[in-house]
């Protein structure tokens, strides 16, 4: 047993749109996409299996980043559709009670009071389960539906970040905790004396404030964030309580990052316990080892056969377009991105077919449920904490109950991770162990 459990989450990739279709176990996949019931069906599952949280990726573009053009994207439902993972968020937190919904939203793409509002709005509505993964947007094409030429420079994106997160926690504290009373005999429902204006004048952005409703039952939601660049890594050491991170390397990098966000952390004069450092990974688990290994040699033969699958989210995240490139010329040097950096980072000197045959995430776990349980707690044990992100980007709901009915009770049964929630809101749980 060891002394601390660890957490897990579940990243939503590929957001509110086409999650599987035209595979094997993708049942109504294609045409069933834009119905919320497979993503509330997720979040009751996950619940079961004691997940902290859930988060609903985005962006708001339709990718060309491959081959100069929509079609591949359109063609296999890559990246786009995606509806807005806000409007999804309440459902999903109305039909569980425990588990936390995290939406992304992006600071160069809302207004701070605007997402301030909708924030405090979903954390009254699910009883404090809120959370909001923090992003800056990748793409000039985002940028283009709002107004703007060009996306801002990656790092002037993150000092945005930073101001713009300052405002909006003055905003969701506008209202003293105590500021409804409610005293039906003096007919008070609130105390204005106890509601202030924030009057915001920033580098970026400007707010007088307050917000239009009370604190909310969590005040700030939990702040999740996954910028991997050293710009992007002191971001998150100041501001998330949730770091997410696909650093690939293997344990010892694992073990570098996580000591990073945490030292950084301290040196904002946080508690680095308050910084949960979760790695993405996509088990591959069947009956037996053996199974599972023939399911992970298909996986990639699929992979090999379907190079453009994969290609189109290297292109689409690091801008560069692979259909003109030489599957088996290594990425050089000299590459540069305004998106994903520390993406573009590690596929440098690496060709584009040696990424593909790569799993997702920063490790590959492959074997029955009990097996990739062991391999976990190895991991952990080595890394010191504080958990994974399961991400699959083929999704469908024969894969979340292999996660949330094989091996979450595989852990459970080693004592690995949580068989209850010890709290009613989502930041009290994760902030547990
Ligand atoms: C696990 C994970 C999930 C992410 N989810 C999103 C997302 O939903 N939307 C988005 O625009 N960017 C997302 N990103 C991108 C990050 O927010 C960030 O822009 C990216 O990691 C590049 O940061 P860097 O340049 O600091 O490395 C995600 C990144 C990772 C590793």
């Amino acid at each position: 047993m060891p002394a601390r459990p660890f957490h897990l989450a579940w990243f939503g990739a590929g957001g509110f749109g086409v999650k599987s279709w035209g595979r094997t176990w993708s049942g109504r996949g294609g045409s069933d996409w834009a119905d919320p019931q497979l993503w509330i069906d997720i979040a009751q599952a996950l619940e079961r299996a004691r997940f902290d949280y859930i988060i609903i990726e985005d962006s708001s573009y339709v990718p060309d980043a491959y081959g100069s053009s929509f079609e591949a994207y359109v063609r296999s439902a890559t990246a786009t559709p995606k509806m807005d993972p806000s409007v999804l968020a309440p459902l999903m937190a109305h039909f569980t009670t425990r588990i936390g919904v995290v939406p992304t939203l992006s600071v160069t793409e809302y207004q701070p009071y605007m997402l301030a509002r909708k924030i405090n709005t979903l954390d009254h509505m699910s009883r404090g389960r809120t959370g909001w993964n923090i992003v800056t947007s990748s793409s000039h094409r985002a940028a283009q539906n709002y107004g703007r030429d060009e996306l801002f420079e990656h790092d002037l994106r993150y000092d945005m970040a930073d101001e713009f997160f300052d405002l909006a926690c003055a905003l969701w504290e506008s209202w003293e905790p105590d500021a409804v009373v409610l005293d039906e005999e003096t007919g008070t429902w609130g105390d204005h004396t106890k509601v202030h204006t924030v009057d915001f004048d920033g580098k970026f952005f400007r707010c007088r404030g307050p917000l239009n409703a009370p604190q909310s039952p969590q005040g700030r939601p939990v702040f999740v964030q996954a910028g991997g660049s050293p710009r992007g890594k002191r971001f998150a050491a100041r501001s998330a309580n949730s770091v997410i991170s696909g650093v690939e390397g293997g344990v010892g990098a694992m073990t570098q990052f996580r000591a990073d966000v945490r030292a950084t952390a301290q040196e904002f004069g946080r508690d680095p316990d308050d910084v949960k450092v979760l790695f993405m990974t996509s088990p591959v688990l069947g009956e037996t080892d053996e199974e599972a290994h023939a399911k992970r040699e298909r996986q990639q033969r699929f992979a090999e056969a379907h190079p453009e699958l994969g290609l189109l989210h290297l292109s689409r995240h690091s801008g560069i377009d692979f259909a003109r490139w030489d599957l088996d010329e290594p990425i050089p040097e000299t590459a540069t991105t305004n998106g994903h950096q520390q993406m573009l980072a590690q596929a440098i000197g690496r060709t584009p077919r040696e990424i593909l045959r790569k799993g997702t995430g920063s490790l590959e776990f492959v074997g029955s449920p009990d097996t990739v349980a062991a391999q976990m707690d190895e991991v952990m044990q080595e890394v010191g904490g504080d958990g994974f992100l399961i991400a699959n980007f083929d999704l469908n709901r024969r894969y979340v109950s292999e996660i949330a009915d094989g091996l979450a009770p595989a852990l459970q049964r080693r004592g690995l991770t949580r068989t209850d929630y010890g709290s009613a809101h989502f930041r009290d749980n994760l902030l547990e162990f």
